[in-house]
């Protein structure tokens, strides 16, 4: 038997799902930082599984060798929510992994049930004794179902292009705002329209559509939440 982590005593499992750029992190690792939890970026681990792939020249389409590559990899997430950390055997790979190429690279791997197979492990074994706050797409549906607190961010896709594409030209990436929207919407049908475990929200989960909010408002938000479930 799963009891909730509240039973228990222990810190909450707070789960963070939602479609790209939607806010996750951002706010992950503020409620994180004001809780004292550990922050897990669950994205971040199939974007290093992409990157390998890339590395090793392992085809995208290769379902097989892509599971095997999931095995085979060491992935580390380094958890403070102050400077989240990715290594990929051994190697830091944070940087790394925010470009244009990877985005795409990391949604094609995760469509792999492999692939997740092994990720969703190693997410469920850091997430086991509560005091985490986990940002992905399938957080609250799959890894961690019997979450304290699941919240599902949604905004608009011009706004998350808009704050994508930002995110890229601080980074030195020269994608157009349009080619930006066009890769995030094509990531949104695969992620939300594939087999295995797809985007959407639990039935449990708070809707919060960040749009038109503040990062402050929604910490806010958030906070009264975590506090609601204590
Ligand atoms: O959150 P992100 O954009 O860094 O995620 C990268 C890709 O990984 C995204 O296209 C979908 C996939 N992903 C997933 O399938 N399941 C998760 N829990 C997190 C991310």
């Amino acid at each position: 038997m799963c009891y909730p982590a509240r039973v228990l005593g222990r810190g909450l499992i707070i789960a963070i799902d939602g479609p790209t750029a939607a806010g996750k992190s951002t706010a992950g690792k503020a409620l994180a930082a004001r809780l004292g939890y550990t922050y897990i970026d669950s994205g971040a681990m199939y974007r290093t599984v992409g990157l390998a792939a890339i590395e090793r020249g392992v085809s995208l389409d290769d379902s097989a060798a892509l599971s095997t590559l999931a095995g085979e990899i060491e992935v580390r997430v380094g958890g403070d929510p102050h400077a989240p950390t990715i290594s990929l055997d051994g190697r830091d790979v944070t940087t790394l992994i925010r470009t244009p190429v990877v985005d795409a690279a990391s949604s094609k791997v995760s469509v792999v049930p492999g692939v997740r197979a092994a990720m969703v492990a190693q997410q469920q074994e850091m997430g086991r004794d509560g005091g985490v706050v986990m940002d992905g797409r399938d957080i609250g549906t799959h890894v961690f179902p019997n979450a304290d607190l699941k919240v599902f961010l949604q905004a608009d896709a011009p706004e998350r292009a808009r704050r994508r594409h930002a995110e890229h030209r601080e980074r030195g990436a020269d994608a157009t705002l349009d080619a930006t929207r066009e890769a995030i919407e094509d990531r949104d049908r695969r992620d939300s329209s594939r087999a295995t475990a797809p985007l959407r929200p639990a039935d449990d989960a708070v809707i919060i559509d960040t749009t038109a909010l503040s990062r402050d408002d929604l910490l806010g938000r958030l906070l009264e939440l975590v506090h609601s479930r204590r």
